[in-house]
């Protein structure tokens, strides 16, 4: 995948140590081809030097809001205008808490308040103040003004301590930018599909909940491979421990009733692939308070959970024009799946048997693809490889 040349990205960089990683971003972006235009904060230039920067870059580092000579060149309202994607690497929980609450007190908050360009944020911080409610709380908000986060990282800090906060490495941002940026382009450029990923969990009490072993893998892959494309992906993912791939939109949601709401929530779609493994049943009436072992056996009443599949694919005019079902069988892998088709009124089912080893969990999927015209028996291949094939099918089908 790679993004046209012609693309820019306005790279804010923040004050904290991890800036001493920016210049190897801006690097890998122009080898890409990609303009890079760097913004320096107050802060950032006490770990970076602009000259370094801009050498790197190849233009000007912008410094100050009322600079006349740089106003003059190129205003801050035109340099957001002027790119295709925002970055800001490393952003501190101080640039995050300012642009989580709209302050425009120098160039880089100023732009971020200006733009309605999207924006790329790559948090770098002390791991104690990384989980810190106040951070939490505007990280949320600027993911929920569309801000995509990227990392950070676990791992040994600048500061000695270890846990989350580390910046995500120069590749991987770069990575996240191209992603991003071939969303405007690809052969799936301006269509949505939603995607479900993970199992479901139905509360049984306030500590216990009904669940399966799905990892969640082969959703988020299929996610990745169609964003990878070019296409709008929200993914409703129950919970699992994944990164969410670059680009992609994650929703996360527990039990079945939640991801039916989110999907619902997501529509219009041209595509839907519902690759979750979604509880069954719940409990019919979880406890308020924990459940006390005061009898040798417990009997759960269990009812049935909505069938987020079978409600997409009936769905009258808002339905997605391709719904695309899993199937996940132990024995009789086709003849299960193309009764599954039929009752689920979806146009292709992708079946896969989880009784072989290295499947549930793992990194390997046995397909069979069944859909009006017949079955397709896919050769085992990695997750990875499933969802670039599911991928191209869906795109092949979309652009038919
Ligand atoms: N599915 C769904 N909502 C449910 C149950 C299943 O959306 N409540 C979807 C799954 O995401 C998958 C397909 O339906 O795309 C088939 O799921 P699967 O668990 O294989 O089948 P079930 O319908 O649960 O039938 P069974 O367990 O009897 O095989």
């Amino acid at each position: 995948m790679s993004a046209p040349k012609s693309r820019s990205v306005l790279l804010i960089v923040g004050g904290g140590i991890a800036a001493y990683k920016t210049p190897e971003l801006v690097r890998l972006l122009r080898k890409a081809g990609l303009g890079v235009r760097p913004i320096l904060t107050e802060g950032g230039a006490q770990f970076v030097t602009p000259l370094s920067l801009s050498v790197l870059a190849g233009t000007k580092t912008r410094q100050a809001l009322f600079s006349q000579e740089d106003e003059a060149e190129i205003d801050h309202i035109a340099l957001s205008r002027a790119a295709d994607l925002i970055v800001v690497a490393p952003a501190t929980a101080n640039l995050i808490a300012k642009a989580a609450n709209g302050h425009a007190d120098d160039l880089a908050t100023t732009v971020l308040l200006a733009t309605d360009k999207p924006v790329l944020m790559a948090p770098a911080m002390n791991v104690r103040m990384w989980s810190h409610a106040a951070v939490q709380r505007n990280v949320a908000l600027l993911r929920a003004d569309g801000i995509q986060m990227i990392g950070p990282d676990d791992g040994e800090m600048a500061c000695g301590e270890y846990g989350p906060g580390r910046m995500a490495e120069p590749l991987a941002i770069f990575e996240a930018i191209q992603a991003r940026l071939a969303q405007g382009d690809g052969p799936l450029a301006g269509r949505h599909v939603i995607v479900t990923a993970g199992p479901t969990q139905e509360p049984l009490d306030p500590v216990r909940y009904l669940a399966n072993r799905s990892s969640g893998k082969q959703g988020y892959a299929i996610a990745a491979a169609l964003a990878e494309l070019g296409a709008k992906v929200t993914l409703v993912s129950g919970p699992v421990s994944i990164e969410p791939p670059p680009g992609v939109t994650v929703n996360r949601v527990m039990t079945a009733q939640q991801m039916l709401d989110a999907c619902h929530a997501a529509l219009p779609a041209d595509a839907a692939v519902m690759a979750a493994a979604v509880c069954d049943w719940r409990p019919h009436a979880p406890a308020n308070q924990k459940l006390k072992k005061a009898n040798a056996s417990l009997t759960l009443s269990l009812i049935e959970n909505p069938d987020i599949l079978a409600q997409l694919a009936a769905y009258g005019p808002e339905r997605p024009g391709l719904v695309v079902g899993f199937a996940a069988e132990t024995n009789d892998l086709a003849a299960h799946a193309a009764a599954k088709l039929a009752s689920k009124g979806c146009d292709w089912i992708v079946a896969n048997d989880v009784s072989e080893p290295g499947v549930m969990g793992g990194d390997e999927n046995s397909i069979c693809l069944i859909d009006a015209n017949g079955i397709e028996n896919w050769p085992r291949l990695s997750k990875i490889e499933v969802a670039r094939r599911l991928a191209q099918k869906i795109e092949r089908s979309l652009n038919a």
